[in-house]
C-alpha cells in the first residue's frame, strides 16, 4: 500500500475504532469551567465499565492515600478531581479500543509505555511550571503519542508485523531498534511514519482538538523550523518527547527487546530549562509513572 492509499484507507476503514461517544461528551463537559460534578457523574454512569474502573481507581493507593473505601461514582470522581478525570477516562478507555490479537504486535507493551509516558510528561509539565491546561495536554498527548503505530498495525497487520520483525533481525544484538529510529524506517517502508499517521487519525477520525494531534505528529521530529498552529505550545511537545525518551531509555519502551539508545534530543531538554542534576530525581518519578501505568492497565482488563 502506498502512502496515499494508507491515508485514504484511514478515512473510512471500519476496522479502526471510533472514539466512544461517552468519552467525547465527558471531554466536552470537562472543558466547561462551570461544569458540575453531578452532571459529569451522571454521564459517566451511562458507561458501566468506565464507572466501575473510576470507582476502583479512586480506591487505589495512588488516589485513596489512606482514605475510606468508596463504592459509588460521585464521591470517587470528587476524590480524583475533575482535572484528573479527563486524562483518566482516556487512559482507562483507550487500551481497550484496539484489537489485540496477542501476537503480531507488542500491544500491551505499547500501552504500558504510553501510560508511563503520559504520567511522566505530566510530571515534567509541572516541573517546568506549566499551566494546569498544559499539564493535561501533556498527559493526553503522552497517552496517544504512538497511536499511529496501532493504526498502521490495524490497517496492515501482516506488513507491520513483518516490518517489526525485519527491523529486529537487521539490528545486531548489541543495538536493538528503539522507537526513536522507527520513523525513518517506517517512511522508507510505508511512505508514512507512526507520528504523522497518528496525527491524521486523531484529527480526522477521532476529531481530538489541538494540541493533541500536533503533539503526536511532532513527538519525534519536534518540528523546530515549523511555526506551530495557534494554541499549540512547543513546550508541551518537548515535554512529551523527553518523557518518551526517558521512559524508553529505562526499559519502558514498546519494543520488548529495546535496549538503551539515543533517548531524546538534547536541545529539547535544554530548551525546557531542565537541570541535568535532576535526572535521578526525575527518574524516580518515572518509576511512579510506571506504577500508575500498571495500575491503569490492570484496571482496563
Ligand atoms: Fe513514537
Ligand atoms: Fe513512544
Amino acid at each position: 500500500m502506498t502512502r496515499a492509499e494508507i491515508i485514504q484507507r484511514l478515512q473510512g476503514d471500519v476496522s479502526l475504532p471510533a472514539l466512544p461517544e461517552v468519552l467525547l461528551r465527558i471531554d466536552r463537559m470537562l472543558k466547561d469551567p462551570e461544569v458540575d460534578i453531578k452532571a459529569v457523574s451522571s454521564l459517566a454512569s451511562t458507561d458501566a465499565v468506565l464507572s466501575g474502573q473510576i470507582i476502583r481507581m479512586s480506591n487505589s493507593a495512588y488516589y485513596a492515600r489512606g482514605g475510606s473505601h468508596l463504592t459509588s461514582l460521585q464521591p470517587a470522581i470528587q476524590r480524583m478531581g475533575l482535572r484528573a478525570l479527563r486524562g483518566l477516562v482516556f487512559a482507562l478507555t483507550l487500551p481497550r479500543m484496539f484489537h489485540d490479537d496477542g501476537e503480531s504486535f507488542p500491544y500491551r507493551a505499547l500501552w504500558k509505555h504510553s501510560l508511563a509516558v503520559s504520567a511522566f510528561a505530566a510530571e515534567l509539565a509541572t516541573e517546568i511550571g506549566a499551566s494546569p491546561a498544559e499539564r493535561e495536554n501533556a498527559w493526553l498527548g503522552g497517552l496517544v503519542h504512538d497511536i499511529g503505530a496501532l493504526v498502521l498495525a490495524t490497517l496492515q497487520p501482516r506488513e507491520y508485523h513483518r516490518f517489526l520483525q525485519d527491523l529486529q533481525e537487521r539490528s545486531d544484538r548489541s543495538a536493538q531498534w528503539n522507537e526513536q529510529e522507527l520513523p525513518d524506517w517506517e517512511r522508507e517502508t510505508f511512505g508514512i511514519d507512526h507520528a504523522e499517521i497518528g496525527c491524521i487519525f486523531l484529527r480526522e477520525r477521532w476529531r481530538l482538538p489541538e494540541p493533541i494531534p500536533e503533539i503526536t505528529r511532532l513527538h519525534h521530529s519536534l518540528g523546530w523550523n515549523e511555526p506551530l498552529p495557534e494554541g499549540v505550545e512547543r513546550s508541551t511537545i518537548l515535554v512529551v518527547h523527553v518523557a518518551n525518551g526517558i521512559c524508553s531509555h529505562y526499559g519502558i519502551g514498546w519494543n520488548p527487546a529495546e535496549q538503551e539508545g539515543r533517548a531524546f534530543q538534547e536541545s529539547a531538554w535544554e530548551s525546557l530549562g531542565l537541570d541535568l542534576d535532576r535526572v535521578e530525581e526525575l527518574l524516580e518519578k518515572a518509576k511512579t509513572s510506571l506504577g500508575i501505568a500498571e495500575t491503569l492497565l490492570s484496571e482496563g482488563e
